[in-house]
Order: structure tokens, then sequence, then C-alpha cells
């Protein structure tokens, strides 16, 4: 049995014929050409497959494309536009927050919208508020740390920009 839906991705709105079994990270790398989704483990354990449905970062990998008719869907292909990077981006590589491209693309999707929380509140988070932001994310093979320090950076930039 096929389904068709009706998906708006990075601003763009396709409808297609997709069987109830496929995932969302599934329909974004191949349907929609995102190859910034990743699948690390497919069972929702990593995070790597993070986008934001409707502005809300969810995981692609344990999301039905069926469940996502008619919804607005970012990927890290869309992060800060295209005009410039986001905040979180530049700061990623200034503090040596990039690592492999598995797990930065999903880091990167659930702390913007953290950054931006931040932000608005006019705050510095405490560390452990940025490590349990992030507790849905692993890295396999290296660290946080510099991830912790990217998130700082960014915060930074969007206080000072707001106190401008
Ligand atoms: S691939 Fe989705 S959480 Fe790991
Ligand atoms: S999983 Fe990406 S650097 Fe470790």
């Amino acid at each position: 049995m096929m389904i068709d839906i009706t998906l708006e991705v990075n601003g763009a709105s396709k409808t297609l014929s997709v069987e109830p079994r496929r995932l969302l990270a599934d329909v974004l790398r191949h349907e929609f050409g995102m190859s910034g989704v990743h699948i690390g483990c497919a069972h929702g354990a990593c995070g790597c497959c993070t986008v934001h449905l409707d502005g809300t970062p969810r995981l692609s990998c344990l999301t039905f494309a069926v469940q996502c008719d008619g919804a607005s869907i970012r990927t890290v292909e869309s992060l800060g536009g295209s005009e410039a990077d986001h905040v979180l981006q530049q700061a990623f590589k200034s503090e040596h927050g990039l690592q492999c491209g598995y797990c930065t693309p999903g880091f990167l999707m659930t702390l913007a919208p953290f950054v931006e929380e931040m932000v608005a509140q006019k705050r510095m988070p405490e560390e452990g508020e940025i490590r349990e932001a992030m507790s849905g994310n692993i890295c396999r093979c290296t660290g946080y740390q510099g991830i912790v320090a990217a998130v700082r950076k960014a915060v930074t930039v969007g206080l000072d920009a707001g106190a401008a």
C-alpha cells in the first residue's frame, strides 16, 4: 500500500507516494537528497538523525514519513539559511566542535534551538544544562568538550548581538 503525503523540506514542498513503513530519515535522504541526515543507530539512541519537525527537534529514525504529512521539516542543510552559517555552526568551527559527518549534523540540529532559547532568555547556561541538552546525542569516538565550548561561544555571540 502506498500513501500520498506532502512534505515541506527546507522550504520546498513536494508530494510523493510512500509506503507506511518508510522512515522520515530515509525519505529525506533518498527522495529529497538531504545527505546531511544520517542514521547512526536506527533506534533512537544516538541523535545523528535529528531534524526539526515544525520547529522542534525530532529523531527522524523513529518517525514514519506518513506521520509528517503537511509538516515543515528542516535539515542541517538549511541551518542558518542560505546567506550565512548559523551562529552555532560558526562556533563549532572556531571552538573545534566539528566532529564527524555522522554525529555533527545531529548535534547542530539539537543544540541550535537550545542556543536560541538561551539567547531569548538572555542568560548563559551552566555546563550541566548544556550537557543535559545534548544528552540524546552520542559521539562514539571523540568527546564533548569542544561542543560545550561552541555552545558557550554561540550564546555569547548571540547575547552580545542582542546587547549591541
Ligand atoms: S539514528 Fe536516530 S537516534 Fe540514532
Ligand atoms: S561519532 Fe562523530 S566524531 Fe564520534
